[in-house]
């Protein structure tokens, strides 16, 4: 048996906001990030359609990009003496992430961030609040998965919270709120939601409720994403959608060890400088993936599937590869963002001399692909590397080199 899960209700469209107003209940808090959503005012906008639907409404500001445990532990304390009975998150994946991990620690105060990671093991939750989300980028579509990304900072690294019970009840997917997107943004997080569809696509848990919003989000990224990038805003809506339909897809056919390598790999050279933003990590490592995953045959023929639906040509499936790695290589190009973490430099664009050392990187090699061996996105990627296959696949992405194992 399968399971396929969404939120109950999606409003989307230019105005979707005011679907706030729908929400039935007494008390409302707002977990909101750094303050791109009050500058611009759709926190204000938020707060007043909420109070119209007759709500309290409390706002926890403030929370940090790539969310830490004590965040969470702080943010469920306000919503144990607030008692809401919905939590609104608004803003880029870690504001939300950051809610949904709240949300468990307010409805369950004995867990432990420990219990929280074990994978399909979160408690049930909605004994006292309900929750929407309302992304403001166009890339992790956390508002309608079943996922929430914590960093352990004492340890550098990321851990992904895995359950239904914490795909969101109502989604509002607005344009509006990603208008104000620097262009940075837009290529990071659009490169995030390209890779989702893609290891979705081929992930083992797919099935034929998750093809076709893999495939069809891949298209849309494809004709949307560089134009959003250079400040075509009806392609930035299309890209709103477009990350939402990869979100509906990989939430229920899970991922691959792009992620586990991308969750490993983006706090641990923090003390370089180095913080390895999720999107640009994907989009480094995704075309080394598919070449890594194209040795298993059912992969091989899916990339083609994919190198077919978006029009790459090619006279057979490695020829679909190759064209599939190359189209993406060239995405990045266009995005302005490195082909290896060895030219990873500041604001994540590409430079000469990138901020993790040679040396600190093949030291920390080891214990980086150890633990993307271990990370949750690994069980449904169609090749599971060994400890050398994953070394071997860190050194490509650092070095730039092709992979041929
Ligand atoms: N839960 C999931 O399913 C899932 C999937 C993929 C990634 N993630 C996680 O999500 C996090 C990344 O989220 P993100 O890429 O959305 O970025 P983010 O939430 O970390 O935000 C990045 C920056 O952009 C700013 N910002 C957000 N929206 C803006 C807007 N509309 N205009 C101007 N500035 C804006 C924020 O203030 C912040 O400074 C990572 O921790 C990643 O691991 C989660
Ligand atoms: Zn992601």
């Amino acid at each position: 048996m399968k399971r396929f899960t969404l939120p109950r209700d999606l409003y989307h469209g230019e105005g979707a906001l005011e679907a706030l107003k729908t929400l039935d209940g007494k008390k409302a808090i707002i977990c909101v990030g750094g303050g791109a959503m009050k500058r611009n005012g759709f926190l204000q906008k938020a707060e007043d359609y909420l109070k119209e639907a007759g709500m309290e409404v409390r706002i926890f500001e403030g929370i940090e990009p790539d969310p830490s445990v004590e965040t969470v532990m702080r943010g469920a304390q306000v919503m144990t003496e607030f008692e809401p009975d919905w939590i609104v998150a608004m803003g880029g994946g870690s504001p939300i992430d950051a809610a949904k991990a709240m949300w468990i620690k307010y409805e369950h105060p004995e867990i432990t961030f420990e219990q929280m990671c074990v994978v399909f093991g979160i408690p049930k939750l909605r004994n006292k609040a309900r929750f929407c989300a309302i992304p403001s980028t166009s890339g992790t579509a956390t508002e309608v998965t079943a996922f929430s990304v914590i960093t352990d900072y004492t340890k550098g690294i990321k851990y992904p919270l895995a359950d239904f019970e914490i795909t969101p009840d109502v989604a509002i997917v607005d344009p509006s709120l990603a208008e104000t997107m620097p262009a940075k943004l837009v290529a990071h997080t659009g490169m995030d939601a390209m890779t989702h569809a893609v290891e979705a696509y081929v992930s083992t848990a797919n099935c034929n409720y998750t093809d076709p919003l893999a495939l069809h989000s891949i298209k849309m990224i494809k004709e949307n994403l560089v134009k959003s990038y250079n400040g075509d805003m009806s392609c930035r809506a299309d890209m709103h959608d477009a990350q939402c339909l990869a979100g509906q897809a990989f939430s229920n056919a899970l991922l691959g060890i792009v992620h586990s390598m991308a969750h490993k790999t983006g706090a641990i050279f923090e003390d370089y400088g180095a913080h390895i933003i999720h999107g640009a990590a994907n989009a480094m490592y995704l075309p080394k993936v598919i070449k890594f995953n194209s040795k298993d045959e059912t992969a091989k023929v899916r990339y083609g599937h994919i190198a077919d639906f978006i029009g790459l040509g090619g006279n057979n499936d490695d020829e679909k590869v190759d064209l599939l790695i190359a189209f993406l290589r060239k995405m990045n190009d266009e995005l302005n963002i490195p082909q290896s973490i060895n030219h990873y430099g500041a604001n994540g664009l590409p430079a000469e001399t990138g901020f993790v050392p040679e040396e600190v990187f093949l030291d920390r090699l080891p214990s980086i692909a150890a633990n993307a061996i271990s990370d949750a996105c690994t069980g449904s990627n169609p090749r599971i590397p060994t400890q050398e296959e994953m070394e071997k696949l860190l050194k490509c992405c650092y070095y730039d080199l092709d992979v041929d194992f």
